[in-house]
């Protein structure tokens, strides 16, 4: 065989970038291992400790703790001082790592990636047959990955931001409407926004059963019970017409088995005057245009999670990175008359509105 001459940068290049991902996924791993024993958020309320001081304050073995500080401080989520050997978070590292209420926090992304990796084995049946995960494989931990990773930037943005983008809307929610979402999880949007339109019904429906069942747990802590109520019904069979004035679905059509026949069925439930706020991975659906560190994340997502518990259900398998124009025909198609991006900007998100 002819040999074929490497271009020396390239090669280093590239496998420079398999050592940070190397490195990177052992810090996930670890990272999940600090967010699960609390480490992060004890340390992020008190002094900069050494390792000891830390095992000491967590109930934890020394050793363990000082390769994993040392992973972490070589991560850049650690701050670590040599005068006296001690580690400490930044406010920006406790933001992101131990602050559940910051848009920022990414603790529940660890949880992800772990319960992901789980499936390995089935996602290498999967690659070899067809078929897929289904969704109560991944374990109740997947419910609480997506909420927290969610939980932080619903609360500050859907009654906050994008409801109010749509003021007709914005003005029936504050003087008494009738909500519902879709594939509403933990209820990790639908509480919040119900706290906020205190005149409002809300009524969020998901096929999950540990969603629902933790939902209505927060619903009932939150005082909000009596009037957010939350039904294990999948997307497709939803039990009313000509009902909600605003209907939400957020980050879940893709995940779904029949996309199409969900979204027409929320399409009937709507009043007339209606709206259907939705919405999707911040990308473009050119693969070209995805070539960068979020795309690798979204895609990676989509095929250990979102896309693969479509296919367990011999679903569309949509992938989670289905663009805007995708969205608009998959509206039009489902019976909505209008479709349109909200103008509103967003990191992980972008919202749609339609109307019957
Ligand atoms: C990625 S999670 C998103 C949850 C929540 N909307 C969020 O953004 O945090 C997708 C959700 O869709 C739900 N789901 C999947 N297929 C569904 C269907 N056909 N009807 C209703 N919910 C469904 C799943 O159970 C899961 O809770």
């Amino acid at each position: 065989m002819a040999s074929i001459a490497l271009d020396r940068e390239k090669t280093a290049a590239l496998t420079r970038q398999v050592g940070v991902d190397f490195g990177a996924a052992l810090t996930v791993a670890l990272a999940y291992i600090g967010d699960r024993l609390g480490i992060f958020k004890l340390m992020a309320s008190g002094p900069p400790m050494t390792s000891s001081q830390i095992a000491g304050r967590a109930g934890l073995n020394e050793r363990y703790i000082r390769e994993w500080a040392a992973t972490m401080a070589a991560a850049g989520y650690l701050d670590y001082n040599p005068v006296d050997a001690t580690f400490r978070l930044t406010p920006e590292q406790a933001g992101v790592l131990a602050n559940e209420g910051n848009t920022f926090f990414m603790g529940g992304a660890f949880q992800y990636a772990v319960a992901c990796y789980r499936q390995i084995p089935k996602l290498t049946e999967a690659f070899n047959h067809g078929g897929g995960v289904p969704f109560t494989d991944f374990g109740p931990e997947i419910v609480e990955a997506i909420e927290r990773l969610f939980r932080a930037g619903y609360e500050t943005w859907v009654a906050q931001e994008w409801i109010p983008a749509v003021p007709d809307i914005h003005q029936r929610l504050t003087a008494g409407a009738e909500v519902a979402e879709v594939g509403c999880g933990a209820g990790q949007c639908l509480i919040p926004v119900a706290i906020a339109s205190p005149k409002s019904r809300f009524h969020g429906y998901d096929v999950d059963a540990t969603s629902i069942e933790r939902a209505r747990e927060k619903a009932q802590r939150a005082g909000v019970a009596d009037r957010v109520n939350f039904e294990q019904v999948a997307g497709e069979d939803l039990p009313v017409r000509d009902r909600f004035d605003l209907a939400m679905a957020f980050n879940c059509i893709h995940d779904m088995a029949r996309p199409r026949q969900v979204l027409a069925s929320v399409c009937r439930t709507l009043k007339p005057t209606g709206a259907f706020l939705w919405s999707e991975a911040n990308a473009s659906e050119r693969l070209e245009d995805n070539l960068n560190p979020q795309g690798r994340t979204l895609y990676g997502a989509s095929a250990m999670h979102c896309m693969t518990v479509s296919l367990a259900q011999g679903g569309e398998g949509l992938g989670v990175v289905i663009g805007k124009e995708q969205a608009r025909q998959m509206a039009r198609g489902a019976g909505f008359r209008s479709f349109a991006e909200l103008p509103v900007k967003n990191p992980y998100h972008r919202i749609f509105v339609a109307r019957r």
